[in-house]
């Protein structure tokens, strides 16, 4: 039985992409990386796509994993933070099958970095509830219990001193903002804490490429849970769409 699936990651300013091997969690071809089309369309994305597979070495046939800054629910998309707005209720599982003439199933970003995490990385084997969080342009969490994903957790948007977090905690804030590490973990503190005192968590994952300069910032942080740095790093959303395509996946 074939274990290979291609895992692609869509963010506001990148789409990655790569072979993986869906039982070991491990790239099996080089990780493209495309731009993002400029407004970020359904049409313009599907092409970014298509050229990014045409690239992959041993893609034929492959089933595909999406993972999408968006709340997808069965396949469809039904927000869209830092991409185009025509995302919203839009079909997005049925328009890449088209598109790309092949099995498609799109999730969530962060709960393809936690399915990755349960599968291949941190949180492997974690008894009781962990939150995965990815910090990037915005802000993505994922919860899992029981190494069990439960999809479409939006918890980047918790309010907090009356405006949405994402805003002033995401990496994207940090660049804005010319922010020290001790003063972004500031922000975090704040983030964290309140995450921690409403969930009372197991495990808090930080993922996101800022999580390879994990000794900058979280042990600035002092919260009761373990927290930890992402074990996939920059791969998480791409492994975790592939296992997610893979599982759909009938052979
Ligand atoms: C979106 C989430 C996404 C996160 C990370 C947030 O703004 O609402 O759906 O997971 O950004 O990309």
């Amino acid at each position: 039985m074939s274990k290979k699936a291609i895992g692609i990651d869509i963010g506001g300013t990148g789409i990655k992409g790569a072979v993986v091997d869906t039982k070991h969690g491990t790239l099996l071809s080089e990780r493209l990386r495309f731009e993002t089309p400029a407004g970020g369309t359904p049409k313009a994305i599907a092409k970014a796509l298509k050229d990014l597979i045409a690239q992959l070495p041993g893609a034929q046939g492959l089933p595909v994993g999406i993972c999408f800054p968006a709340v997808v629910k069965s396949g469809r998309t039904m927000s869209a933070a830092n991409v185009s707005k025509e995302w919203i209720g839009f079909n997005a599982d049925t328009f890449f099958e088209n598109e790309l003439a092949r099995e498609v199933h799109v999730l969530n970003d962060a709960d393809a970095a936690g399915i990755a995490e349960v599968r291949y990385g941190a949180a492997k084997d974690v008894r009781g509830l962990v939150v995965m969080t990815t910090l990037g342009t915005g802000i993505g969490t994922a919860l899992m219990f029981n190494g069990k994903l439960i999809p479409n957790a939006e918890l980047g948007h918790l309010e907090i001193d009356g405006v949405d977090y994402e805003s002033k905690a995401a990496y994207s804030a940090k660049e804005r903002g010319n922010l020290s590490w001790e003063q972004w973990a500031k922000r975090l503190q704040k983030y964290y804490s309140h995450l921690e005192a409403l969930l009372t968590p197991d495990l808090i994952i930080v993922g996101g490429g800022v999580s390879k300069e994990h000794e900058f910032f979280l042990p600035l942080l002092k919260i009761k849970t373990p927290i930890v740095p992402a074990a996939n790093r920059n791969s998480a959303g791409i492994l975790g769409a592939a296992h997610f395509a893979k599982k759909h996946d009938t052979d």
